[in-house]
């Protein structure tokens, strides 16, 4: 990979969620190791304190490194000389802000998941804490760290594109075309108002084809019509979602968030149009880019492809052929994120290290589109300002 950095040591990191039964938590405990700038060395993994100590000590943690909970992990490990530097906050969406506050308080750097708070106030101040803190904070999403996005993203940069006119983008699978949370643990805190804050398929993956648009565009999307959904019977969220989208720059979009759309497997695609070319990508087939240029044969870049942007060549990691993907895409941002937090604690100039990860701000963007969705669907889809600030 052309993206390595020397570090003198791991940095230290803490786990709060992602136990044995989780989602996620695999996911990033691959990227944390997959260029080993971090270690695992701390955790409160499960809501089941039992159920999470047996889990930490699988993995290998020292037993008095596996906490009940998460306080008791800050106050232990904040009196340690070789406590946690870093940690990654994986749980319920309803938790994420009374647990970040806690860590960011204490002065422990965060990569936090989306959507990174269930109210935009909690965002805010999430924001200034961390600001006020001196807190480096990531939110995680990880597509973002797709080699092919990076290029979309350079394009539209270096006005390959044109000015953007349309952007469409979806994520739209199938796998909550019944009524899943009657068995699983995770969709049925997903489809609990209470617990995953207000919104099902919006806050769990509509967020996600946002900030995919708003990456690459470089555009914030400052209002929303959104049209909502609840198919299956006894669900009292949506599980399907239209919305309209308007650009700051004056580019027009729609994304569709579903958890219905039975035949799209993972279903997460965005295209973008503008006055010189179009380009699609789609995450079923994330090493190519299909770039249709005015008056061109449209062709598909691969990862190997001359005209790639430094942004995306940086990010291969193996010979163009091999298949690699989504834990990739993770490492990327985990590895970009170390690269600039390790600056920061070496107290080096920051400006060097000019890398690209999701932030705090983008999460907080993330969380104000959805409440602004969320109003807008409550009044039958009329357009309502999703601007953060
Ligand atoms: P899950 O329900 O599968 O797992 C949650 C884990 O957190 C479980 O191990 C549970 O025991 C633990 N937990 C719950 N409350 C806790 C607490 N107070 N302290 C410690 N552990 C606690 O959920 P899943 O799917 O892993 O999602 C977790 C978060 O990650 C959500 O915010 C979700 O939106 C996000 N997510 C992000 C994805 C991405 O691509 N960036 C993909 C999937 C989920």
């Amino acid at each position: 990979m052309s993206n390595v950095f020397y570090i003198d040591k791991p940095l230290r990191y803490g786990m709060v969620g992602g136990g044995a039964t989780s989602q996620i938590g695999d996911s990033h405990r691959v990227a944390l190791r997959r260029d080993s700038y971090y270690q695992l060395v701390a955790g409160a993994f499960d809501i089941d304190a039992e159920r999470g100590r047996r889990y930490g000590k699988s993995l290998g943690l020292e037993p008095e490194r596996i906490y009940s909970d998460y306080q008791n992990m800050v106050q232990s490990e904040s009196e340690r000389e070789d406590g946690i530097q870093v940690a990654g906050i994986m749980t319920p969406n309803s938790t994420h802000y009374e647990i970040a506050k806690y860590f960011i308080e204490a002065g422990i750097h965060l990569i936090l998941e989306k959507p990174i708070t269930t109210k935009t106030e909690e965002a805010l101040d999430l924001m200034r804490l961390a600001k006020e803190k001196n807190v480096l904070c990531a939110s995680m999403y990880g597509y973002c760290g797709y080699p092919m996005i990076r290029q979309a993203r350079s394009m539209v940069e270096a006005g390959e594109l044109g000015e953007v006119r349309v952007v469409q983008t979806e994520f739209a699978h199938g796998n909550c075309a019944t009524a899943v949370e009657k068995h699983s643990e995770g969709a049925a805190w997903r489809n609990d108002p209470k617990t995953s804050g207000g919104t099902f398929i919006m806050g769990d993956v509509g967020t996600h084809a946002l900030h995919l648009a708003t990456f690459i565009t470089g555009q914030q999307v400052h209002h929303v019509a959104a049209d909502f959904q609840n198919f299956v019977k006894g669900r009292v969220l949506e599980d399907n979602a239209h919305v309209l989208l308007r650009f700051e720059e004056g580019a027009s979009g729609y994304l569709w968030a579903s958890g219905v759309a039975i035949g799209h497997r993972h279903g997460l695609a965005i295209r973008v149009y503008g006055s010189k070319a179009g380009i699609s990508w789609h995450q079923e087939r994330p090493n190519q880019l299909l770039y249709s240029p005015l008056g061109e044969t449209p062709r598909v870049m691969e990862l190997d492809s001359p005209e790639l942007h430094k942004s995306a060549k940086r990010l291969l990691r193996v010979m163009a052929g091999h298949p690699e993907g989504y834990f990739e895409a993770f490492s990327n941002i985990y590895s970009d994120f170390a690269q600039v937090l390790t600056a920061r604690l070496s107290g080096k100039n920051q400006d060097e290290v000019n890398l690209v990860y999701p932030t705090l701000e983008d999460g907080a963007h993330g969380v104000k589109f959805i409440e602004a969705c969320v109003e807008s669907a409550k009044k039958k889809g009329c357009w309502v300002s999703s601007k953060l600030y």
